[in-house]
């Protein structure tokens, strides 16, 4: 596995060729981003609407909503700065295979579980790829945009392990994270690298 802690688990590194196509085609990079925070802050939602006994489930994730949706909110003001529209969505196909990883049944709290670590394995790939598009990319003001989403969604990241470990013991949510970094591996490696995705 993986020991990078920077990498935040994931079993198989990005393409380096993907922030070069990336960066050609920053107006589809923008706009399929601005879904991902958008679905990220709906995510959130929807975990505080279909648990809301979890007092510490609302508590930790009420300010991530806020966060995803500023952050939703700043690619907008990227793209109209650059004269391009938000336009429908796409096909996410990275999330719709991800969604085959979960476990359906068993109880509530690894119900739960289940959920939360889908949000920490989205966060972690995403803060990769941030983190990538700072490294490489020339537009500085983009660079620096990059770097404050890097570290923000690595925050995340471990919000959504922390919070996994509140509702199971540590020691299964770890075995459940490594299936899902070995699964979400072998997706990666079936997916071609896009141009016009952020993932
Ligand atoms: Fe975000
Ligand atoms: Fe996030």
């Amino acid at each position: 596995m993986n020991k990078d802690k920077t990498t935040l688990g994931l079993e198989l590194p990005t393409d380096p060729r993907w922030v070069n196509i990336a960066e050609k085609n920053i107006e589809d990079i923008l706009v399929d981003h601005a879904y991902c925070e958008q679905k990220a802050a709906s995510s959130c939602i929807s975990l505080i609407i279909m648990f809301p006994e979890r007092e510490k489930l609302v508590d930790v994730l009420t300010p991530v909503v806020a966060e995803e949706w500023a952050h939703f909110e700043l690619v907008i003001e990227h793209l109209k700065k650059r004269g391009f529209k938000l336009g429908k969505a796409r096909k996410d196909e990275y999330v719709s295979r991800l969604n085959g990883i979960m476990k359906k049944g068993g109880t509530r709290d690894e119900q739960l579980v289940e959920r939360l670590l889908m949000n920490a394995l989205i966060e972690a790939r995403s803060c990769e790829r941030f983190k990538l598009l700072w490294k490489n990319i020339e537009d500085e003001e983009l660079q620096r945009f990059y770097y404050d989403l890097m570290v923000s969604e690595a925050g995340h990241y471990h919000n959504f392990i922390d919070l996994a470990k509140e509702y199971l013991p540590a020691d299964k949510v770890e075995n459940r994270w490594k299936y899902f970094l070995s699964e979400e591996a072998k997706i990666m490696k079936e997916l071609t690298p896009r141009a016009d995705r952020m993932h």
